[in-house]
């Protein structure tokens, strides 16, 4: 999915690494099972914010089901043949 992918310029990457440091999990508590996104893992695994932040980062406006079960989170998975896509994968089970 290139529209995930865009490329930033070094610069910005660097300002923006270096404020991101402290991001290292988040979590979202639902019925089924709560997910825990290794936030800073992704940051390392994809070297970029603006795959996911297209408007700089900090909160995702409308980041719900729809968009954490498509291209928010699982359609990635799917693309990249990489992280879970199995609901177990993402929701603790319990
Ligand atoms: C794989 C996707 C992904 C990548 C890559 C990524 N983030 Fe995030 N980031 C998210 C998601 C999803 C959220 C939570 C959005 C929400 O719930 O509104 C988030 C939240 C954040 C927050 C807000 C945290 C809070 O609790 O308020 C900051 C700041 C942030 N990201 C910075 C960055 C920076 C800087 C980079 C690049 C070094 C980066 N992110 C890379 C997906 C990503
Ligand atoms: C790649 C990770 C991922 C996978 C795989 C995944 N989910 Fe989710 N799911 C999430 C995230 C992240 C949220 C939280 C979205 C939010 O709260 O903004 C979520 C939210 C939910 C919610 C809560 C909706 C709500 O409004 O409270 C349900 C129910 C759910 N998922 C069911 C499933 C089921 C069933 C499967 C398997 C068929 C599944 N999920 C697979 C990441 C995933
Ligand atoms: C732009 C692509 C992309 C997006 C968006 C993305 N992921 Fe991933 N995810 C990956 C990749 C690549 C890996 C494999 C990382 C590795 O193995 O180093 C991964 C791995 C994972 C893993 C396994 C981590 C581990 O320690 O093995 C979990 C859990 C996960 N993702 C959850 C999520 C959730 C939840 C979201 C949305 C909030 C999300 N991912 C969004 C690309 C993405």
């Amino acid at each position: 999915m290139h529209a995930l992918r865009p490329t930033l310029t070094a610069a910005a990457l660097v300002i923006l690494t270096g404020m991101a440091g402290a991001v290292e999990t988040i979590t979202y508590p639902n019925r089924i099972g709560t997910v825990v996104f290794p936030h800073k893992k992704h940051q390392g695994a994809l070297g970029q914010c603006r795959g996911c932040h297209e408007k700089g980062p900090g909160k995702i406006d409308g980041f719900d089901k729809v968009l954490a079960h498509g291209k928010g989170c699982k359609g990635c998975h799917a693309e990249m043949k990489k992280g879970p896509l199995q609901c177990s994968g993402c929701h603790a089970s319990g």
